[in-house]
C-alpha cells in the first residue's frame, strides 16, 4: 500500500504550494512512483505543478451517471459499467514522467451518485496500489478522505498562516481527524508565511493551547507571491535554494521519520 499523505488547513494559508513543492521533493528524493491528488473543490494544485488537467473524476462521474440513462448507453454492448468505468477512469489520470494527478473535481448535481460512487472508489483503491506514496492536497473538511473515497491516510501535514485564528482552525482540523478515526499515524504543524521565518511568541502559545505538534516554520516569500500573481507555476520556477523549500524539505524529513 502507498504511503498516503495528507495536507489540510483553511483556504489561502498555503497548502497547495507545499503540496507542489512536497511532490517535487519527493520526485527528486526518487521515491518511487508517486500520485498527487488535488481533493481541493477549488482545485489548482495543477497550476502549481505546471501541468494541464482535461477532465476530473468529478467529470467522468457525471458521465458514467448519464450514461445510465442515455438511450441508446455510450457503454459499448458487452462490456460491464465497471469496466466502462474502469476504462473511462484512466482519461483523469494525467500522466508525468514522475508523477501521475488526479483531480476529485467537484460534487455537484443532485440524484443518487451511491452506486457510481462505489465504482469510483473501487478505482481509486485499485490505482493506489501501485503507488508508493501519494499526496492530497485537502480542503479543511477533508471530504474525500472522511467519507471513505480517499484511502487510508498514513501523515497528515496541517498548515497555518502565522495567525491565532489560522492556529485555532488547524486545531479544529486536528479534532475532526480524531473523530473521524482516520488514526494517521503522524501529524505536525507547518507555520507558513512566516515573517522573516520567525515564529511570533503568542502564536507560539497558541500553538501550545491547542497542543499542536510544530514540525516546521516556512518563511514568507516575495518570490512565491510573485510565480502566483504572474501565473508561473512555483514549483518549477522556484530556485532549489530557496528558503522555503528548504524548510519545507526539513520539516517533512522530521515528520517521515517521527
Ligand atoms: N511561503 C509563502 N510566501 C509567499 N506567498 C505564499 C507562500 N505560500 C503560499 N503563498 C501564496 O499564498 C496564496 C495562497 O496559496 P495556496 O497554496 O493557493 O493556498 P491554499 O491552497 O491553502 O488555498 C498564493 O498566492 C500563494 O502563492
Ligand atoms: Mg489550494
Amino acid at each position: 500500500m502507498a504511503y498516503t499523505i495528507a495536507v489540510a488547513g483553511k483556504g489561502g494559508v498555503g497548502k497547495t504550494t507545499l503540496c507542489g513543492l512536497l511532490i517535487q521533493y519527493l520526485c527528486e528524493k526518487e521515491k518511487g512512483p508517486i500520485l498527487a491528488v488535488d481533493a481541493d473543490a477549488n482545485s489548482n494544485l495543477n497550476e502549481v505543478l505546471g501541468v494541464e488537467v482535461e477532465s476530473t473524476l468529478g467529470d467522468i462521474r457525471e458521465e458514467i451517471a448519464r450514461a445510465e440513462m442515455m438511450d441508446p448507453s455510450p457503454i459499448p454492448a458487452g462490456m460491464s459499467k465497471q469496466d466502462y468505468a474502469a476504462f473511462r477512469f484512466n482519461s483523469a489520470l494525467v500522466e508525468e514522467d514522475d508523477y501521475d494527478l488526479l483531480v476529485m473535481g467537484r460534487t455537484q448535481g443532485s440524484g443518487c451518485y451511491c452506486y457510481v460512487n462505489g465504482l469510483l472508489t473501487a478505482q481509486v483503491a485499485r490505482l493506489s496500489s501501485q503507488y508508493e506514496y501519494i499526496v492530497v492536497d485537502n480542503e479543511a473538511g477533508m471530504e474525500h478522505i472522511s467519507r471513505g473515497i480517499l484511502p487510508h491516510v498514513d501523515a497528515v501535514i496541517l498548515v497555518s498562516d502565522c495567525s491565532r485564528r489560522g492556529i485555532q482552525a488547524v486545531g479544529r482540523i486536528a479534532e475532526l481527524v480524531k473523530e473521524c478515526k482516520l488514526n494517521p499515524g503522524a501529524m505536525g504543524l507547518i507555520v507558513n508565511r512566516a515573517p522573516e521565518g520567525s515564529l511570533n511568541e503568542g502564536i507560539r502559545e497558541e500553538i501550545g493551547n491547542q497542543g499542536l505538534n510544530l514540525i516546521g516554520v516556512v518563511p514568507h516569500s516575495e518570490a512565491v507571491y510573485e510565480f502566483d500573481c504572474e501565473g508561473r507555476p512555483t514549483a518549477v520556477n522556484l530556485p532549489q535554494d530557496s528558503p522555503v523549500r528548504k524548510a519545507l524539505i526539513e520539516a517533512v524529513e522530521k515528520l517521515l521519520h517521527s
